[in-house]
């Protein structure tokens, strides 16, 4: 099936799950494949990204936007979350969506909601240890979006790459009849990762927010010859508070599937860092490979 999107082509919107349930199944036995994209809104070309990646999977897109209190702790940023429905319905309707899914609050958690999924482990490190229960928020709404939709495949970022293994686990762990794609990590020009948080960062925090991916970067050039990965993680920490980020969350380098920590870079292995400037928290990580054999 050929899209054509155009200046007035709008996206269909549905608010309920059982408007959802609808379509989806008049979709299913149509025979079309159905592709399923979460998304706390505020979209931008990180998303759109997404939509487009999955589209080459299946037949139909459907774009959930959801902004997840549960995920949230005391004292984050939940009410200040950018919220822009009218500019994101516009974006998906360029990207060809074939349905927006915009649940209100009760559609997800309704009265009397008692239920939390929660993958140990994985989600107790990294992000997890300095946002508590934050993946358990996450674990519970996609497993609740997975069997709302019934999607065949559903995709998530590698910009939040802890959160895509703790979905793959999940889906695998509770036998949710769904293939999990990964999408590679969207940059903007200055090479700082497209987030919907970007938009709280002033023009001198994002002149230091650049030097995120940049310490990663040089820090991923020296992983494969380095002897002491941990030093090599602390010292990329401090280039970040030199460089102007006011904390540091973490930077550690760990296995690629299941985030274990690892003393040498023996298979494919990921740097992840969470730093703080002002009250504006980003996340990055980057792919670490083995050296070549002789290399
Ligand atoms: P949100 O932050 O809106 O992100 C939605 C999806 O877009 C996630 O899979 C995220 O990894 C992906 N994404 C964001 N920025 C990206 C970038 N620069 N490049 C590639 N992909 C990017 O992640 C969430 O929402 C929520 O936790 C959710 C999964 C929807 C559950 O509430």
């Amino acid at each position: 099936m050929s899209h054509h999107p155009d200046n007035t082509s709008t996206v269909p919107v549905a608010d309920t799950k059982s408007g959802l349930r609808h379509r989806v199944r008049a979709w299913k036995q149509e025979g079309a494949t159905i592709g399923l994209v979460p998304t706390m809104g505020a979209l931008h070309h990180g998303h759109l990204s997404l939509v487009k990646r999955i589209r080459e999977a299946c037949d139909k897109v459907v774009v959930s936007i959801f902004v997840n209190p549960a995920q949230f702790a005391a004292g984050e940023d939940l009410d200040a979350y950018p919220r822009q429905v009218a500019d994101d319905l516009e974006a998906l309707a360029t990207a060809a969506a074939d349905l927006a899914y915009i649940p209100a609050g009760g559609e997800i958690y309704p009265d009397g909601f008692a239920t939390l999924v929660k993958v140990r482990d994985m989600g107790d490190i990294l992000c997890g240890v300095h946002r508590p229960g934050h993946f358990d928020g996450v674990t519970t709404v996609v497993a609740k979006l997975l069997l709302q939709c019934a999607p065949d495949t559903a995709i998530f970022g590698e910009k939040d790459y802890q959160q895509l293994q703790i979905i793959r686990r999940m889906a695998t762990d509770l036998d949710i009849p769904v293939t999990i794609l990964g999408g590679k990590i969207i940059r903007d020009e200055d090479g700082l990762a497209a987030s919907s948080r970007n938009v709280y960062l002033s023009k001198d925090e994002r002149k230091t927010a650049v030097n995120l991916p940049r310490i990663l970067q040089d820090a991923v050039a020296r992983a494969p010859a380095s002897k002491d990965l941990r030093r090599l993680e602390r010292d990329a920490a401090a280039a970040l508070k030199k460089a102007g980020f006011n904390s540091v969350d973490y930077v550690e380098i760990r296995d690629a599937d299941n985030l274990a920590l690892i003393k040498k870079i023996t298979r494919p292995a990921r740097i992840l860092a969470a730093a703080r400037i002002g009250k504006t928290r980003l996340i990055d990580n980057m792919p670490v490979d083995p050296a070549p054999p002789g290399g």
